[in-house]
């Protein structure tokens, strides 16, 4: 991956990604919106939107079947990341799974792939499995995602399990749970983030924060949107991706635009005011 330096995010391996992607969760559900789709899809990857994350649980493969239309001839041009389901995170059920995606993405491998969110498959069995998909060349690498920091730090004490590339977890400016201690655990392990709902569904998670004063008027300093500041913001420190979904062109097209957005220190230091951290431990947020 060729994000310019100032733009992405290293991951332990020393790869660097961008550190804007694009979801896809809900995307490929209806037809009449699957040309746009693709055409967000392939401008994203034009404007340095280059990690685009899927699952198979999106649509039950429909998600992973259009992001292979989208990234038809333009593979080796993205990173991509998919995510195996809990009950399917085991044993052969992980490589039945891998190769289904590989086969719906129409691609022989993937860059990352991640354990969707943790469930009765022990931890040891799946970090066994992704090793064996790595050394198979079907993965490049593997994570995790909606693992809290009890759950990180029992991964660190598997064999193998330090080789967790990032855990994507849910992160945006009303949700900053994960500021407390997973975040700054990460930090010291050298495992990024991956924000994902990082415009809380275009404001939908969290009522009034695009309403909100504050953020508005840093949006009209910047001669941006309300939703580009909240992105901006979630990408404000390094070691850090987020994922915002977008079906439009437009949509995409803002998006890319906020990762050239700087926050001084005051304008955070302001939306920290607007959106305090939790200043103890909360469990961990999903959808
Ligand atoms: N690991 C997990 O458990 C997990 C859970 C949730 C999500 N995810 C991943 O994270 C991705 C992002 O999260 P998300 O889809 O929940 O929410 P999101 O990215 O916070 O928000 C998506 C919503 O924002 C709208 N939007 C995007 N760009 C916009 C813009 N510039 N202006 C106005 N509206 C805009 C989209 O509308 P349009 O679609 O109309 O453009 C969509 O309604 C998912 O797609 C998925 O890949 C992972």
């Amino acid at each position: 991956m060729n994000a310019s330096i100032s733009d992405a995010t290293r991951l332990p391996d020393g790869t660097s990604v961008p550190r804007l992607g694009q979801g896809t969760w809900n995307m490929g559900d209806s037809d009449a919106s699957r040309t746009e789709e693709i055409a967000a899809l392939r401008l994203g990857v034009e404007l340095g939107l280059q990690l685009i994350d899927t699952a198979e649980m999106y649509g039950e493969g429909r998600s992973e079947e259009l992001v292979g239309e989208a990234i038809r001839g333009i593979r080796n041009e993205v990173f991509l990341v998919s995510k195996v389901y809990p009950h399917n995170a085991g044993k052969e059920r992980l490589t039945r799974s891998c190769e289904a995606s590989l086969k719906r993405l129409g691609t022989d491998y993937l860059d990352l792939y991640l354990l969707h969110w943790r469930g009765n498959v022990p931890l040891e069995e799946t970090v066994e499995g992704m090793e064996q998909l790595v050394a198979s060349g079907k993965i490049a690498r593997w994570g995790v995602s909606n693992l809290d920091t009890e759950d990180m730090r029992e991964l660190m004490h598997i064999p193998g399990g330090d080789h967790c590339a990032t855990n994507q977890v849910l992160y945006h400016l009303g949700s900053r749970g994960i500021e407390h201690e997973l975040l700054p655990w990460q930090r010291s392990h050298n495992i990024p983030v991956m924000a994902y709902s990082p415009l809380a569904q275009a404001g939908t998670l969290r009522k009034g924060l695009a309403e909100n004063e504050t953020v508005q008027e840093i949006a009209r300093n910047h001669g941006a949107t309300p939703l580009q500041v909240m992105l901006a913001w979630s990408i404000r420190e390094g070691n850090m991706i987020a994922i915002p979904k977008a079906s439009t062109r437009r949509h995409v097209a803002e998006n890319a635009a906020a990762a050239k957005i700087r926050l001084s220190n005051e304008e955070c230091w302001r939306l920290d005011d607007a959106f305090p951290q939790p200043s103890w431990k909360v469990p961990l947020d999903m959808l």
